[in-house]
């Protein structure tokens, strides 16, 4: 580097000229795409991934303040392609399998055994031959599945429900693992590489570091946050998440010529893939059991979460023989891990109140890794639930961290309890500045701040719901953020957060945001100036309305203004009949616009009733005009159905396994016939189809006396 370029270098970003920049900008370029190179074509990295990081996060400020130097050649340009607005679906060529789990030993020799009598009855295989699985670590990621045509990355595809995924193609091209031109010979011309995207532990602590440092959310785990990160609208978010990939699988591969799933292994390598080295050819049963139990032993020290150990018969042939029931192979398994555990010493419970005013006591635990992650908060669910375990301040406990929950309390160590221990007292008094009455709820398990709106800590923490992914998702604005702004009173109601944009300078005088940040903030936020009807919904936050029951809404009424007008009209109907409406026939006459509401699937009389009891509060409705008219809320195309259609307003389900059809053709068969499938048995179901091996959907049918068909009668039915 030259001295002028090393002075550059050393330079903030808002202190440099335009010209400086120009010249920061190409080196910049040009270094990342060096390390590029090295990366996918020579497989020989120089510096490591945070540094790596730290080149493109730089070059990213450059443009950030100087747009004018984006170009077409840009590394930012390259790898995160114009954000889209929604995924769109991928069909899977071949479906996406999952495995069976066997969880004890005697599992894995049922497994054994399948095998190999499904062997002999399907091939020639002697009593004695052996059967060599392939053994590798199961990588606690979330699968994808990516296209190559002629050795050229096209679409790459989340699982979905195995048959169609999404379209994450933008996003996945940001992850270095994922080579985008295949090298070596004898790649098939038409080929689906399969595998898990991770993120490795470290980087999930980094990001969740930077994440609090940032005023967001923690992540729970690594591979929520991988899931999460890969799912990202703008591929430039994905690109600043440190995710990794490793190949294990295929779908489609025209044409194949490996005829073993170890050689496939190897061939994937030369091809330019990563692929997990805790991997091994096992000849007998009892290699197998000593590979499982040397990775387990490894565990603890892996730089990523694995769950198990996944064995596949080793030859093709025979995995072809083998075949598959619903959706997983008999050739293969997962042999799983117990969850993993750590003790430490429980210094403090501490009480925490939710966006509705329920009090949680939450552990706060000395700090300890658990397998890798470092763990320092855990939940505590409730009173009884202390009463339960028996867990008294001082105590060290047991916490157990399985792949995708917040960490457990499992109870506390006898031997090693202190003389001096101080049994929690739930508080009588909420530890909001109004100090309310905690009242009790649901025989005495939920305890709530009697606060209501008027309550700070509720009001904050609907602030921060509604800025949440599942909502608004306002990046940059996060927990910490709500609430200083909340405290210094630059935030009161969501509506507030679109009136932001005009506090620009009072915003820039706070601590810790400059030009750079305020502006991107204020760009997150017109961002979201436009917003689906079921985002709207759920981010309100109405008591006992979460995601999937805010899309059923927006189905229903399509519209943001017919929505909130119905709500008014069935919360005032239901005002004039105060009496319990306790059965469904009293339920019907309250009123048109109730009646309306209460028949949504998954809705009913409490739902129902929750919502009348939101609606009538004078202030919530002021609130919610409020943050309308600073929106743009996107309509929701309904589904028209035809008058005559013969399954109009049945709802259906789907159980067990359909063998002339898939789930989903069966699901779209249905719905253009006019009805609605739901997962859900109820009352209001009209028609369940009860595929091979139903279970307790197929029982729930028939003990509510709801009409059932076959798969050869629905077939008839459905044309
Ligand atoms: S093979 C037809 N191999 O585990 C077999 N899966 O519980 C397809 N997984 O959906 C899967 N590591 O997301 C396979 N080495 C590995 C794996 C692995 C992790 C995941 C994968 C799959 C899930 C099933």
């Amino acid at each position: 580097m030259s001295r002028a370029a090393k002075v550059v270098a050393a330079l903030g970003i808002d202190e440099m000229t335009e010209r400086q920049a120009r010249a920061e900008h190409k080196r910049l370029a040009d270094e990342i795409a060096h390390h590029d190179k090295l990366y996918h074509e020579k497989d020989d990295p120089e510096i490591s991934d945070a540094a790596y990081d730290r080149l493109r996060q730089r070059l990213k400020g450059v443009e950030g303040r100087f747009p004018q130097l984006v170009d077409m050649f840009s590394p930012t340009q390259r790898v995160a392609p114009t954000p889209t607005t929604a995924f769109a679906k991928v069909r899977h060529a071949r479906p996406m399998l999952s495995l069976d789990n066997a969880f004890s030993d005697e599992e894995l020799q049922g497994f054994f055994d399948r095998v190999r009598r499904g062997l002999e009855r399907e091939t020639d295989l002697r009593p004695d031959a052996e059967i060599a699985l392939s053994c590798e670590a199961k990588i606690d990621g979330l699968s994808i599945s990516l296209h190559y045509e002629d050795g050229e990355f096209t679409v790459g595809a989340t699982r979905g429900d195995g048959t169609t995924g999404e379209d994450v193609t933008a996003n996945l091209k940001t992850i270095r693992d994922i080579p985008h031109k295949l090298k070596g010979r004898g790649v098939p011309k038409a080929f689906d590489v399969r595998g898990e995207v991770y993120m490795e532990r470290k980087a999930f602590e980094e990001l969740n570091a930077r994440q609090v440092a940032a005023g967001e959310k923690a992540y729970v785990n690594p591979r929520n946050t991988a899931a999460g990160s890969l799912r990202q609208l703008d591929p430039e978010i994905t690109a600043s998440r440190p995710l990794r990939f490793f190949a294990y699988a295929w779908g489609e591969a025209e044409p194949r010529s490996w005829k073993t799933h170890s050689e496939y292994l190897k061939l994937l390598k030369d091809w330019g893939f990563k692929v997990n080295p805790l991997s091994k050819l096992c000849r007998t049963p009892d290699q197998v059991r000593a590979f499982y139990r040397k990775i387990g032993a490894e565990r603890p020290s892996l730089p990523y979460d694995i769950d198990g150990v996944v064995y596949k018969v080793d030859r093709i042939d025979w995995q072809e023989r083998l075949g598959f029931v619903s959706r997983a192979p008999r050739w293969a398994i997962a042999h799983k891990f117990p969850a993993e555990q750590a003790r430490t010493r429980l210094k403090d419970i501490l009480i925490q109140v939710g966006r509705t005013g329920a009090l949680t006591p939450v552990a706060d635990l000395e700090p300890v890794n658990v397998g890798g992650v470092v763990v320092a908060r855990a939940s505590l669910h409730n009173a009884d639930e202390i009463e339960r375990l028996d867990v008294r301040v001082g105590d060290m406990v047991t916490i157990q961290r399985a792949g995708d929950v917040i960490p457990q309390i499992l109870g506390f160590v006898p031997e090693e309890r202190p003389k001096k221990t101080r049994k929690f007292q739930f508080p009588t008094h909420c530890p909001c500045p109004l100090k309310t009455k905690v009242q009790s709820e649901e025989g005495g398990v939920v305890r709530r701040c009697s606060g209501g709106l008027e309550c700070p800590f509720q009001q904050v923490e609907r602030l921060r719901y509604f800025v949440s992914r599942n909502c608004f998702d306002i990046e940059g604005l996060g927990g910490t953020h709500i609430e200083n702004f909340f405290n210094d009173g630059l935030l009161k109601v969501p509506g507030d957060i679109f009136r932001l944009p005009k506090k620009v300078d009072e915003i820039k005088k706070r601590e810790g945001w400059g030009d750079l940040s305020v502006r991107n903030l204020i760009a997150a936020i017109e961002q979201r100036r436009t917003i689906s009807l079921d985002r709207f919904i759920n981010a309100i936050g109405i008591p006992l309305i979460g995601e999937a029951t805010a899309k059923l809404l927006a189905q229903e009424y399509g519209d943001v203004d017919a929505w909130l007008a119905e709500m008014l009209a069935a919360a005032k109907e239901r005002k004039k009949k105060p009496d319990e409406v306790k059965k469904e026939k009293a339920a019907d006459e309250v009123g048109a616009s109730y009646g309306r509401l209460y028949n949504i699937e998954q809705i009913g009389v409490t739902t129902a009733d929750a919502m009348c009891a939101f609606f009538s509060e004078g202030h919530t409705v002021d609130i919610i005009k409020d943050l309308r008219k600073q929106l743009t809320v996107e309509a929701v195309t309904r589904r028209v159905v035809a008058a005559d259609a013969p399954l109009k307003d049945k709802i259906v389900v789907f159980t067990g396994e359909l063998s002339s059809m898939t789930r989903d053709a069966a699901k779209a068969r249905a719905e253009e016939l006019g009805a609605k499938v739901t997962d859900s048995v109820s009352k209001k179901t009209s028609l369940v189809v009860v595929g091979e091996n139903a279970g307790s959907k197929a029982r729930k049918a028939s003990e509510l006396g709801i009409q059932t068909l076959t798969e050869e009668e629905w077939v008839k039915l459905s044309g």
